[in-house]
């Protein structure tokens, strides 16, 4: 049997660059060596208010997104975290083992909490349930951006502590972050993680934007006081911009550094807003073949659910066995 490979995003804003380059990228390239799983994580999306009617569609829309970054889904499964209940069921499960304090320290936790006015309950069990979606299906690899490394180490230190407590049960999941893209920045702001949360036109490149905007945004970027690229004295924005590139374009180093050594940072700018209308096109392209035929994204996340349902109700009904809980078969 093949090792299995889960990751998700959060229908919470629209997708951008960083969130291809950090995840979706790599879970194209990997996805046949592994039985992979592709979640849209609804449930994690209302740790923070989300109007209903735009959550709804959201959910499609990245289901798409999904399909037309070239996610094969006869060979991997793409679902709706709630459309599985057991990853409610495991959550609840494992809050019972998990720490308040491994909570609190999170630093995505204080975060976003900072910006609340009441901060819900959901927001601090976030990680919790990140760690159910993940040891639900006994995944060996989890492929995310840096952004998640912290998520993944308690989700690993919740998988040694109830292994301690109630023996073996789950298989400790690795994290596999992308050697370039890792940690794509702001545009505006190179000393900011780009999200899907933050605002202002210029932050991010969003995978549905308009070329022409897209453009606009990167001949926007913010560098830094020098005319032109100097690899011995990188400013944030000016590799951020080369990461960008580099992620896409898959250039080794030597390649890259022969190519914009003393490239003005203008220029810079314009073959970076190429490089990426060039892989925006042909994306949106099947986006709008994907979304224009009616009911097939619908279609898809059914048969996702339906058939990653049996390994997630099996480990919930293990994971009850070893915690002593009813069960009737
Ligand atoms: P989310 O929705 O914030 O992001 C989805 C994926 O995109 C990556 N990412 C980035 N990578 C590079 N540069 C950036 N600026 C950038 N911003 C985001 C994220 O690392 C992630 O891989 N908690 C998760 C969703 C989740 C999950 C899971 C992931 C829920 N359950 C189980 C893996 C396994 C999140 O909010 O991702």
């Amino acid at each position: 049997m093949k090792a299995r490979v889960f990751s998700g995003v959060q229908p919470s804003g629209d997708l951008h660059i960083g969130n291809y380059l950090g995840a979706l990228k790599n879970w194209v390239r990997i996805q046949y060596d592994y039985e992979s799983i592709f979640c849209i994580v609804d449930l994690h999306a209302i740790t923070i208010y989300q109007e209903p009617a735009a959550l709804r569609a959201k959910i499609e829309e990245i289901a798409a997104i999904f399909l037309a970054a070239g996610i094969d889904p006869k060979h991997s499964a793409i679902m709706v975290q709630s459309s599985v209940p057991a990853h409610a069921e495991l959550a609840w499960m494992l809050t019972c083992v998990t720490p308040v304090g491994w909570l609190e320290r999170m630093t995505q936790y204080k975060m976003k909490a900072e910006s609340q006015e009441t901060v819900g309950d959901g927001l601090l069990q976030y990680p919790v349930l990140m760690a159910a979606d993940i040891l639900l299906y006994q995944a060996a690899i989890v492929p995310v951006g840096e952004d998640q490394r912290q998520h993944l180490e308690l989700t690993r230190d919740l998988a040694q502590r109830f292994n301690s407590l109630y023996g073996d049960t789950f298989v400790m999941p690795e994290t596999h972050l992308p050697t370039v893209g890792a940690r794509v920045m702001g545009l505006d702001d190179p000393e900011k993680k780009m999200s899907k949360s933050a605002s202002g036109s210029g932050h991010a490149v969003a995978l549905l934007d308009p070329p022409v905007q897209a453009r606009k945004k990167i001949m926007r970027a913010t560098t830094d006081s020098l005319p032109a690229v100097d690899f011995d004295n990188l400013g944030a924005g000016v590799a951020n911009l080369l990461g960008i590139f580099q992620a896409l374009s898959e250039w080794p180093e030597n390649r890259m550094k022969k190519h914009f050594a003393g490239m003005r940072y203008g220029e810079l700018k314009k073959q970076v807003a190429e490089m990426v209308i060039s892989h925006l096109e042909p994306f949106q392209k099947r986006y709008h073949e994907i979304t224009s035929e009616a009911g097939y994204v619908a279609s898809i996340l059914r048969e996702g659910a339906e058939r990653v349902a049996p390994i997630a109700d099996a480990t919930v009904e293990l994971v009850k066995k070893r915690m002593g809980l009813y069960t009737l078969s």
